[in-house]
């Protein structure tokens, strides 16, 4: 009897060591969203960093920034304190990467930064840990501005003054983001590109790319003397499309508008004719190759590991870049 009882502790012991032993080896990633105030970060890529967390069994915990680097910084300190195995993480300023790449390489973390890529120049070269998940930031504008281009040039009926000179007006995401700033940019050259004249009435930013501001912005445009003159809404983003969209419903008047992102409710708004195009940013797959990668590279693997991802070859950054899809009313509907 005592030897039974003695062999079932043992066994138990046994037991309770590979409980421990596999709890230890679960893979713990420290990850944020630089606000969760933001509808693509907050209502695409958060949710799927979780779904995904989750069917390849790893342990994530993700934080608010509130749109504070201050914030993230303390917040990079607690992951690192509390020992995770690997960062994820989304800058709230991306002038601030080498901070956070100082932060990983002191503790000797793998750090995987996503969505909002270093504006340092050479900062990712500081660490051979750090890796980027985003998109290549001028492929929206590009894609953007050449369904614009094509909708012009097929609805004659846009150019209200027929003066041939396109009058518009830009919601611009946060400055200094690589994606606002290269949204701006390529969206507006397709149109020159085309030999199609433009003047710009009206350009407004918005740190948190948001929908309440792009709305206040949209009203007071259309309260101005050239409100009426306003042809075309060219937004870095769809949650600013859709502020746009319903200070024009609350004035009755309609203006071809068009976003970034391919948020359901773009395609919705495409589908009813709300809205004339997106470009799908792919938020789905950035997140999986976030944590793909992460978890590669807690496991000292090669972050490539076992996945589809390719690292950006034309600039030698390491660097993932999901591809960008044009939305309009052809093709909404394959994407809900
Ligand atoms: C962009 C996205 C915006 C906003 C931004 C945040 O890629 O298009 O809607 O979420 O990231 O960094």
């Amino acid at each position: 009897m005592k030897k039974i009882f003695t062999l079932v502790i043992a066994l138990l012991f046994v037991f309770t060591l590979v409980a421990c032993d596999e709890s230890d080896d679960t893979i713990t990633i420290g990850a944020n969203i630089y606000t969760f105030n933001d509808n693509f970060m907050n209502g695409v890529v958060r949710p799927e960093l979780e779904s995904y967390a989750k069917e390849k069994g790893v342990e994530l915990e993700v934080v608010d920034s509130e749109g504070s680097q201050a914030t993230l910084n303390n917040q990079v300190d607690t992951f690192i304190s509390k020992g995770v195995d690997v960062l994820a993480i989304n800058l709230v300023d991306p002038a601030a990467a080498p901070t956070i790449i100082a932060k990983a390489k002191e503790a000797d973390i793998p750090l995987i930064l996503f969505n909002k890529e270093s504006t340092i120049e050479g900062a990712m070269d500081e660490y051979d840990k750090v890796w980027y998940v985003g998109t290549d930031s001028a492929e929206a504008g590009i894609i953007q501005g050449e369904m614009m281009v094509e909708a012009w040039q097929a609805n004659t009926d846009w150019d209200l003054n027929s003066d041939g000179v396109l009058d518009y007006v830009l919601l611009k995401g946060e400055p200094g983001h690589p994606d606002a700033e290269a949204r701006t940019l390529e969206s507006v050259k397709a149109f020159t590109d085309a030999g199609i004249t433009v003047n710009e009435l009206g350009l407004q930013p918005s740190t948190t790319w948001s929908t309440q501001e792009a709305n206040d912005t949209m009203a007071a445009w259309l309260d101005t003397a050239w409100g009426g003159d306003i042809e075309l809404v060219i937004s870095n983003n769809d949650g600013m499309a859709f502020g746009a969209i319903q200070a024009m419903a609350s004035k009755g008047v309609s203006i071809p508008v068009f976003g970034v992102d391919a948020l359901e409710e773009a395609l919705a708004k495409i589908l009813s004719d709300d809205m004339n195009g997106t470009v799908l940013n792919d938020g789905v797959n950035q997140a999986r190759a976030t944590l793909d990668l992460a978890i590669n590279a807690a496991m000292g693997n090669d972050v490539l590991e076992g996945t589809d991802w390719v690292l950006d070859s034309a600039t030698g950054t390491k660097a993932v870049r999901v591809p960008y899809v044009a939305v309009d009313k052809d093709n909404a509907a394959d994407f809900q």
